[in-house]
């Protein structure tokens, strides 16, 4: 496994993370197994939010079952989210909603403390002032040791920034072989034959770069968001030949050369895989032990239905 450290933020943290919206419906054993195996397969981060499953329920799984696991809390990073109400219908980053967020999470997860949380997706009706606030009585209570985002567009994170004291650390989007917007527009650029030419996203690859804020990729594997993984899906006969070449090559599985594929990126991304089987798991953790060409990585990009301008 292959470790980075996040600019003014954890150091040594894996570059895959396990991610854990997938948990709730295991037995505490199973649990157990999938924390325990991605740790001894060098994965120490683990990614939470509060809307995975009803009520928190990954929260409430992964803390009935890290007791099981024989860790201790301090061998792992767990970076929590907050800002979801699927109940409701709404996101919402008031200091009361992250407050009381947070208090739930650490309840749940039976913690002190959260490493890093993000606030998961726009809240449109947000006030900067509000979250620093959040944001500082958090930290002054030992309750967050650092802080970041998802789903968000430079400018917002920006406004963030105006109010906010402490670093944006981490911005959490999509990005796989099939979902890759966050790369596509700027090969594109300024060429209207094409809709990958549109950023939908404010160029925030390359402003996390230049502000150095580490990306997370969310659903390396997936087709969209509910789609299913592209990985052995006929309707990518082009890339899934592509990846089983370098994955024949390589002795390693095509979900490791795809999540490889990101890790292969300079801007030195971090992946947050979602298995929940202990297989699958060690499978993909060879990733990290495969360096991609830069030959290697367009191949990929190309079959999975880009080309060159
Ligand atoms: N910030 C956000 O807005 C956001 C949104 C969504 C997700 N996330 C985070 O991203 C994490 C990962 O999301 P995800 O679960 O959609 O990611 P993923 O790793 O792209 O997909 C995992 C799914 O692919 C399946 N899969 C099929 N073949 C596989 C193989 N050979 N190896 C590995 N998996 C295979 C898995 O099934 P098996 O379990 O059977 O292996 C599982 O259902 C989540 O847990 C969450 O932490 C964040």
């Amino acid at each position: 496994m292959k470790h980075i450290n996040i600019v003014n933020g954890p150091q040594s943290v894996s570059t895959i993370v396990q991610g854990c919206m997938r948990i709730p419906g295991l037995s505490n054993e199973n649990a157990a197994k999938v924390i325990r195996t991605a740790y001894d397969c060098g994965i120490n981060f683990y990614d939470h939010a509060t809307c995975y499953g009803k009520d928190g329920a990954a929260e409430t799984k992964f803390g009935e079952a890290f007791s099981l696991t024989g860790l201790k809390r301090e061998d792992i990073y767990i970076q929590g989210k907050c800002g979801i109400y699927p109940d409701r219908g709404e996101f919402d980053w008031s200091k009361e909603a992250i407050l009381s967020s947070v208090d739930g999470s650490l309840k749940r997860l039976k913690v002190d403390y959260l490493d890093t949380l993000l606030l998961h997706r726009p809240d449109l009706l947000f006030d900067p002032e509000e979250v620093a606030e959040a944001f500082d009585e958090l930290e002054q209570a030992g309750k967050v040791r650092y802080f970041g985002v998802s789903n968000l567009v430079p400018m917002q994170i920006e406004l963030l920034k105006k109010y906010v004291k402490q670093p944006i650390i981490i911005n959490q989007v999509q990005l796989s072989l099939e979902q890759s917007q966050l790369i596509d527009q700027a090969l594109y650029m300024n060429n209207k034959t094409t809709d990958m030419s549109l950023s939908r996203d404010g160029n925030v690859l390359d402003y996390c770069r230049l502000k150095d804020i580490t990306i997370q990729a969310w659903s390396p594997l997936q087709v969209g968001m509910f789609g299913g993984t592209f990985v052995d899906n006929p309707d990518f006969p082009e890339l899934n030949k592509k990846l089983g070449e370098l994955a024949d090559r390589e002795n390693v599985s095509k979900a490791a050369i795809a999540v490889a594929w990101i890790l292969r990126h300079p801007a030195k991304m971090q992946a947050i895989v979602g298995t929940m089987n202990p297989e699958h798991i060690k499978d993909i953790c060879a990733a990290a032990d495969v360096t991609l060409s830069h030959h290697d990585w367009y191949e990929l990009y190309l079959s999975a239905g880009k080309f060159l301008p």
